[in-house]
C-alpha cells in the first residue's frame, strides 16, 4: 500500500505559475507593489524558454530611424490580419517605450550603436509611415536577447524579496463557485503536495509547442496553464492560429533567428532564386512570418526545395562576413554548427518552417484578467484568475505575431498584471475566505490517479501519436477533408489517454508521472487547437484554408471560444474582436479599410 501523500498549505496575495519572461515580471512587479508574492516554477526560472529567445525585443525607440508607436501599432494590426485587439495593441505599442529604458535600466545588456544607444535591427512586418518603409525596431543583445532579459528579470525578482517555489508543478487550480482561490502544485523534490491558497492567481505557463513533432519550443513548453483552465471548465481562445517560424533548422527544429534575414540574409530555391522577390515584392524574406512560411511551402511542394529529397530551404549568410556574424550573430552560429554541421560563413543552412508560437491561449484583458462569456457579457472577469504571455491570448498577436512582439508582450503585460493585481486586491496580507471543505481534492484525486494508472499504453508512445497527428494534419496549409480526419484521430488520442500506463508510483523525481501529467495538458491543447481550425472556414494569418482561401470579414471577424467537458467533447463559442482603440491619440483601422 502506498503512503499517503504528505501536503503543506501556504497563504499568499499572489501566486504566479511560471518563471519566463511574463511571470518573473508579473512577480516583482507584485512584490516591489507590496503583495506577498510567490513564484512557483518547474523549471529554475533561468532554464524557462524565455532564454532561447534570440532576435529581440520591438519598441519604437527611433534609435536608428524614424520610427513612432503608432506605427508599431499599424504594423501590429495588420500583422495580426485584424484579429488583434486595437485596445490591448495601443496599450502595447505604446507602453513598449518605457518598458524598453526600464529594462535598461534593471540591466538588461543590450547591443550598442557606434552612439552608444540600443542596437535596434529590422524584422518581418515592422515598417515606418503606416508600411511606407522599413522599420528598425527590435532591439537586440546580439543574438540571445531572451537570455539577457530572463536573468535581468531573475535578478529584480530576487532583489524585490519574491518568494520562489522551484522545481513545483502545477496540478490544477483550486476553483470555488466561478472564483480562482488558488493552486495546488507537487513538489518534485521532496514529493509533497503544496496548497496555494492565493487572491490572484497568475497563469505564465508559456506554449504548447510540444502538442507538435517539430518546433522550437523547449521540451517544457507543454501548455501546463492551458489544461488547468480546460479542467476548471473555462474556455481557450484562437487556438487554431500556431505560428510557424520559416526558419527552423531541418532535422532539428532549432531557431535560426529572423534577426539573420534582419542584418540581410535571404532564402533560396533549389534554382538559386531568391524566391520571396516572387511572393512578397516590396518586404522580400521580411515579409510577415506567415507568408514567409506559406511562400517556402509552396517552393517545396512545388519542386523547387533544396536537398537530396528537395524538402527544405536555403538560408544565406554568408555574404554578410565573418565580423558581422561574430558580433550580431554569433549565437545561431553555434546552434547551426552543432545541428546542421554548417559554417554559416561558408555555407547555406538547411531551413524548414517549424512550429514556433501559440497566438492562441487563455483569454484575457489587456490588464492581464481571464475573460470569459457570462449572462450575455463576453468580456465577463473570472476573479482571482489572469494569465499572461504566451499561455494568455490578450489578444495582440491575433491571427499572426509579429516577431519579436512576444518579448515585449512579456514585459509589457507582466507590469500591467502587477498593476492591476495591486488595484484589486487593496494592500497586503488580506485575510482569505474560507475555503470549502475538499476544494483542493479534484486536484489531488487527479495526481493519484495518473500516478497509479495502470493502463497499456506508455506516455511516450500517446505523445508520438499527438505530435504525428499534429504535424501532419494541423499543418502550414489546411483543408476542410484533412482536418476532418485529424479531429478524428485526435479524440482517439485523446481518448487512449485512459488506457496509459504510469510505470514509476514514486513521488520523487518521478518524470514518468509529470509527463504524463504534461501529455494530459497538451492533449487538451491539441484538440481544441484542430476542432478550431475544422471550425474556421476562411484564411486568416497563420490559419490558410486552401478551401477557403479568402478571409471573409463578415462571418469571422471574431474569436473562437473553446471549451472541452470531462469527456472530452469540445464545444465551440465566439467573443467580438475590440476593433476600439483606448484613447483617441489613434484611429481604430477598420479590415476594411486595410491597404496592402
Ligand atoms: O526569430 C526570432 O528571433 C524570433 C523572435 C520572436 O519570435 O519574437
Amino acid at each position: 500500500m502506498s503512503e499517503p501523500i504528505k501536503t503543506v498549505e501556504h497563504q499568499y496575495d499572489v501566486v504566479v505559475v511560471g518563471a519566463g519572461g511574463a511571470g518573473l515580471r508579473a512577480t516583482f512587479g507584485m512584490a516591489q507593489q507590496g503583495l506577498n508574492t510567490a513564484c512557483v516554477t518547474k523549471v529554475f526560472p533561468t532554464r524557462s524558454h524565455t532564454v532561447a529567445a534570440q532576435g529581440g525585443v520591438s519598441a519604437a525607440l527611433g534609435n536608428m530611424g524614424d520610427d513612432d508607436w503608432r506605427w508599431h501599432m499599424y504594423d501590429t494590426i495588420k500583422g495580426s490580419d485584424w484579429l488583434g485587439d486595437q485596445d490591448a495593441i495601443e496599450y502595447m505599442c505604446r507602453e513598449a517605450v518605457p518598458a524598453i529604458v526600464e529594462l535598461e535600466h534593471y540591466g538588461v545588456p543590450f547591443s550598442r550603436t557606434e552612439e552608444g544607444r540600443i542596437y535596434q535591427r529590422p524584422f518581418g512586418g515592422m515598417t515606418t509611415h503606416y508600411g511606407q518603409g522599413t522599420a528598425q525596431r527590435t532591439c537586440a543583445a546580439a543574438d540571445r536577447t531572451g537570455h539577457a532579459i530572463l536573468h535581468t528579470l531573475y535578478q529584480q525578482a530576487l532583489k524585490h524579496e519574491a518568494e520562489f517555489f522551484i522545481e513545483h508543478f502545477a496540478i490544477d487550480l483550486i476553483m470555488d463557485d466561478g472564483v480562482c482561490r488558488g493552486v495546488v502544485t507537487l513538489d518534485l523534490d521532496s514529493g509533497t503536495v503544496h496548497i496555494f491558497r492565493a487572491h490572484t492567481v497568475v497563469l505564465a505557463t508559456g506554449g504548447y509547442g510540444r502538442a507538435y513533432f517539430s518546433c522550437t519550443a523547449a521540451h517544457t513548453c507543454t501548455g501546463d496553464g492551458n489544461g488547468m483552465v480546460l479542467r476548471a471548465g473555462l474556455p481557450l481562445q484562437d487556438m487554431e492560429f500556431v505560428q510557424f517560424h520559416p526558419t527552423g533548422i531541418y532535422g532539428a527544429g532549432c531557431l535560426i533567428t529572423e534577426g539573420v534575414r534582419g542584418e540581410g540574409g535571404y532564402l533560396t530555391n533549389t534554382q538559386g532564386e531568391r524566391f520571396m522577390e516572387r511572393y512578397a515584392p516590396n518586404a522580400k524574406d521580411l515579409a510577415s512570418r506567415d507568408v514567409v512560411s506559406r511562400s517556402m511551402t509552396i517552393e517545396i511542394r512545388e519542386g523547387r526545395g533544396v536537398g537530396e529529397h528537395g524538402d527544405h530551404i536555403n538560408l544565406h549568410l554568408e555574404h554578410l562576413g565573418p565580423e558581422v556574424i561574430e558580433e550580431r550573430l554569433p549565437g545561431i552560429s553555434e546552434t547551426a554548427r552543432i545541428f546542421a554541421g554548417v559554417d554559416v560563413t561558408k555555407e547555406p543552412i538547411p531551413v524548414l518552417p517549424t512550429v514556433h508560437y501559440n497566438m492562441g491561449g487563455i483569454p484575457t484583458n489587456y490588464k492581464g484578467e481571464v475573460v470569459h462569456l457570462k449572462d450575455g457579457d463576453p468580456d465577463a472577469v473570472v476573479p482571482g484568475l489572469m494569465a499572461i504571455g504566451e499561455a494568455a491570448c490578450i489578444s495582440v498577436h491575433g491571427a499572426n505575431r509579429l516577431g519579436s512582439n512576444s518579448l515585449l508582450d512579456l514585459v509589457v503585460f507582466g507590469r500591467a498584471a502587477a498593476h492591476r493585481a495591486a488595484e484589486v486586491i487593496g494592500g497586503r496580507g488580506k485575510p482569505h475566505p474560507r475555503l470549502p471543505e475538499g476544494a483542493a481534492d479534484p486536484a489531488l484525486n487527479r495526481l493519484e490517479r495518473i500516478r497509479t494508472a495502470n493502463g497499456s499504453k506508455p506516455t511516450a508512445q500517446i505523445r508520438h501519436d499527438m505530435q504525428w497527428n499534429m504535424q501532419n494534419f494541423a499543418a502550414v496549409f489546411r483543408t476542410g477533408d484533412v482536418l476532418e480526419e485529424g479531429c478524428r484521430r485526435m479524440d482517439d488520442v485523446l481518448r487512449s489517454f485512459a488506457d496509459v500506463k504510469v510505470t514509476d508510483r514514486s513521488l520523487i523525481w518521478n518524470s514518468d508521472l509529470i509527463e504524463t501529467l504534461e501529455l494530459e495538458n497538451l492533449l487538451g491543447s491539441a484538440v481544441t487547437t484542430i476542432h478550431s481550425a475544422r471550425n474556421r472556414l476562411e484564411s486568416r494569418g497563420a490559419h490558410a484554408r486552401e478551401d477557403y482561401a479568402e478571409r471573409d470579414d463578415d462571418q469571422w471577424l471574431k474569436h473562437t471560444l473553446s471549451s472541452m467537458d470531462s469527456n472530452g467533447v469540445v464545444s465551440i463559442d465566439y467573443r467580438p474582436v475590440h476593433l476600439e482603440t483606448l484613447t483617441d491619440d489613434v484611429e481604430a483601422i477598420p479590415p476594411k479599410a486595410r491597404v496592402y
